[in-house]
Parts: C-alpha cells; structure tokens; sequence
C-alpha cells in the first residue's frame, strides 16, 4: 500500500507543476500579446507624427520655422500662440484659407500672408496640425480627419 501510494502522489505533483506552467506561459503568451499591442499603438502614433512632420517641412517651414518660432515682422511664431492651442475650427480654417488679415499673434502683428491649403486632404491637414498642436512647446488634443472635414463642409455650405 504504501508503495503504491509513492507513485501516485508522484503523479499528482507533476500534473500540479504541469499545471502551474502552463498557467505561466499563458501569463506571458497574454503579456507579450499586450506589448505588441502597446507597440502597434505607439507605431501608428508615431506615423501620424512622422507624417505631420514631413507635411510641415513641406508646406510650413519656410515661412514658420523648424522650430515654430516663425520670422520676425514677417511670420508669427507657432509656439503656445492662441490660434494654435485654441478653437479646433478656428485653426483648421486658417490653414484651409490661409490667412491676410494681420492677425494679433502674442500682441504683435507679421506683415506677410499665408497661402489657403485647402488641396491637402483632410488627413494631412490633420496630421500637420496634430504634430504643430504637440510640437514646439505645445500640447493640446490632436486634430481629426473627420473634424477638418467637417469644418471644410460648412465652409461650403
Ligand atoms: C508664405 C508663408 C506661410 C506659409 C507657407 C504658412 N504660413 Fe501660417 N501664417 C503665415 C502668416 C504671415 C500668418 C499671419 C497671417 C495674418 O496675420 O493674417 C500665418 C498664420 C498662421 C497661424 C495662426 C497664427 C499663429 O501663429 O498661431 C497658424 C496656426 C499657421 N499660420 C499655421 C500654418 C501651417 C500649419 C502651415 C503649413 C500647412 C502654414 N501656416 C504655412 C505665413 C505662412
């Protein structure tokens, strides 16, 4: 009795180990599944902002700057000004208009004028204004396709 008693109890200690490492692999199977999801986010993260950056240094440097701080005189700056960190609609309208009208920007005024952009498609003028929108100091909710085109909408209208 007492022999047979040995494997048994064997037996059930290994089913109870095989148990506890199969939970474990499960643990990390799940574990990884997380990272890569975290990662996926991240990646598409930073394509928007990859994306908004090449659309700045295409459109927007000349006249505001690598670093947003636009040319004195001539450019207002893009660094913490109202127009950037304020009215969603009020921005995205500026970029699809541009603008002549010797805007206020921090108390000064800035002699040149900005060309409409109303050609880029609502997915680019959204990622330009997401990456300037968290770029140069600035932090404020990003912008949204469906936002710009919304406003592009009434703008028709
Ligand atoms: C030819 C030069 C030029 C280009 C190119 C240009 N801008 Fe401007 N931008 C200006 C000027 C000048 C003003 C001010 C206009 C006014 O006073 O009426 C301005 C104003 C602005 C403003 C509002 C004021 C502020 O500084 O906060 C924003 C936001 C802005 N531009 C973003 C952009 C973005 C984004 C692009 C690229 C898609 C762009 N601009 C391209 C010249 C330019």
């Amino acid at each position: 009795m007492k022999y047979l008693f040995i494997p048994a109890l064997l037996l059930a200690l290994a089913s109870c180990k095989n148990a506890a490492e199969n939970d474990k692999e499960e643990g990390q199977i799940q574990l990884h599944q997380e990272t890569q999801q975290e990662q996926n986010n991240q990646t598409s993260e930073s394509a928007e902002f990859a994306e908004g950056k090449a659309i700045y240094t295409q459109y927007c440097v000349t006249c505001h700057q690598a670093n947003g701080s636009g040319v004195p005189n001539l450019n207002p700056p893009l660094q913490e000004t109202e127009y950037v960190l304020g009215d969603k609609e009020r921005l995205i309208g500026i970029v699809l208009n541009g603008a002549n009208e010797g805007l206020e920007v921090k108390g000064k005024t800035y002699s040149n004028s900005m060309p409409p952009f109303n050609y880029l498609k609502d997915e680019e003028i959204a990622a330009v204004l997401s990456y300037v929108r968290n770029n140069f100091g600035n932090e404020a909710e990003a912008i949204s396709a469906t936002e710009v085109k919304a406003v592009r909408e009434s703008q028709e209208k």
